[in-house]
């Protein structure tokens, strides 16, 4: 155990380094104008802090990548599978552990072999876009039960009773319940325990099983300990484990808490299932060891999945977020509050209000903020979730205009921090400045990958 410092520094040293391409104002100007305004078509390099997202680009330690050079590449029973089966059965106990190439191929691969079109619910919840797009593209339907929870942590939990409601009229066409733990969708807050507890007491009572997407279920255990009263002094690996012993299954992209850039896991205890996951595998993923990774990514995995349980990672991992969100908040900055695991949210809507949501301000926003200081972010608003009716050729607009300012795991340190803060104090004093955009071109499906936009 640490000694009480005010200070938490990040409990590790820099071995390795990538040098970041420095830009200016006017460069960044002329590069957003060739990406057509969308964050997503600029190059790396154009970039001086990437905050896109916290998938797939945190750092690997040095064991992970002394674990990347042992890999096993046999095609089939490779050793790295092994290893990370291993520590997967340990945190999880589950009879079924297939990898996969990311959390999305899980989605696929669990829903090809369980959704039935224009019959089957999946509640869940809140789904990750991938999630419902998986479920939808079936010709299911995907429906999100959030509760609107008094409590002042755990902002992410499951409404029980909406839950209830939804099994007593559906019950036949629900094949699985989902919870996605930490709750991305909604500021990436997190479910407690208890919620986890009472879904699977619901669950059984209907005979549904629940699955968890459990990407980020380290930092949600970390919460756990930290605010779930009865959890304070529980080890987070015992905490991990009482979570997934609640639970028939789960999906989970390891990009995000086994720290390391590419691959997944799909994992549940039921055999007939396992018969049709290992088909739909096979045919699409790879063999069943090593599911469209190679033997150093499950190595590497492995290696993660060890090292997110140490809580001075966790207390430094949830720490730093806090601190970005609490010295944007004080410069006037609207978040959405309470803070979360893995990013901060701005309600751009509210610190914006000169811009339309017709002009897409969290869009807007994010332009100033990466010409600003070359920080790239991501639009959650109406450029992401809204749409083009083409009846009436006018633009539906989502309800929410957010900013998200996601942060990869080990990646950046309190400096690199700080200078976003200092852009956001820049912004500030300019933000009347700031005009809206209209899309030039856009795409039927996920527009905001592809589309081009102009200032009005
Ligand atoms: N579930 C959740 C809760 C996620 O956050 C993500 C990805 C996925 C599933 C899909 O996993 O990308 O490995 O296929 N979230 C990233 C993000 C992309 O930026 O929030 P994947």
């Amino acid at each position: 155990m640490q000694d009480n410092f005010k200070t938490i520094i990040e409990p590790f040293k820099i071995k390795m380094v990538e040098a970041i391409s420095m830009s200016n104002k006017e460069e960044r100007k002329l590069f957003l104008q060739k990406a057509y305004y969308n964050l997503f078509l600029l190059n790396s390099d154009e970039v001086i802090i990437d905050l896109l997202t916290d998938s797939g680009t945190g750092t690997m330690s040095s064991k992970q990548w002394a674990a990347l050079i042992d890999g096993d590449e046999s095609y089939a029973g490779s050793r790295s599978y092994r290893e990370m089966k291993k520590i997967v059965y340990e945190l999880s106990k589950m009879k079924h552990i297939f990898p996969t190439h990311q959390g999305r191929a899980s989605e696929r691969i669990l829903f090809s072999c369980v959704v039935k079109k224009d019959i089957s619910i999946v509640p869940n919840n809140t789904h990750f876009d991938t999630t419902r797009a998986n479920i939808e593209y079936l010709g299911g339907t995907a429906l999100d039960f959030t509760q609107d929870s008094e409590d002042p942590i755990f902002k992410g939990n499951m409404d029980l009773k909406l839950l209830k409601d939804c099994f007593e009229k559906n019950k036949k066409n629900i094949p699985l319940c989902m919870i996605t733990i930490t709750n991305n969708s909604r500021g990436g807050l997190p479910v407690s325990l208890k919620n986890i507890k009472e879904t699977k007491a619901l669950c059984d009572q209907f005979n549904i099983p629940l699955f968890i997407d459990a990407c980020r279920f380290a930092e949600n255990s970390y919460f756990i300990q930290q605010y779930e009263s009865e959890y304070k002094n529980t080890s987070i690996l015992k905490i991990i484990q009482e979570i997934f012993s609640y639970c028939d299954g789960f999906t989970m992209s390891a990009k995000k808490d086994a720290i390391v850039n590419i691959g997944g896991l799909l994992c549940f205890n039921d055999d007939k299932l396992a018969e049709g996951v290992t088909n739909q595998l096979i045919l699409t993923e790879g063999f069943t060891t090593y599911g469209g990774l190679a033997g150093r990514d499950m190595a590497a995995m492995a290696q993660g999945l060890k090292e997110v349980q140490d809580e001075s990672y966790l207390k430094y991992r949830i720490t730093s977020t806090k601190y970005l969100g609490q010295a944007i908040k004080k410069i006037g900055i609207p978040i959405i509050e309470p803070i979360g695991g893995h990013a901060i949210y701005i309600d751009a809507k509210k610190f914006l209000p000169h811009i339309p949501v017709s002009q897409l301000p969290a869009q807007a926003l994010a332009c100033n903020l990466y010409i600003e200081g070359g920080v790239r972010s991501v639009e959650i608003g109406s450029l992401m979730f809204g749409r083009l009716d083409t009846s009436s050729k006018k633009e539906v607009p989502h309800d929410m205009e957010l900013l998200r300012l996601a942060i990869p795991r080990r990646t950046y340190t309190q400096s690199h921090i700080d200078y976003v803060i200092e852009t956001f104090e820049k912004i500030y004093k300019q933000k009347k400045d700031i005009s809206g955009l209209q899309i030039v071109k856009q795409a039927p499906l996920l527009r905001h990958f592809s589309a081009h936009l102009k200032p009005v």
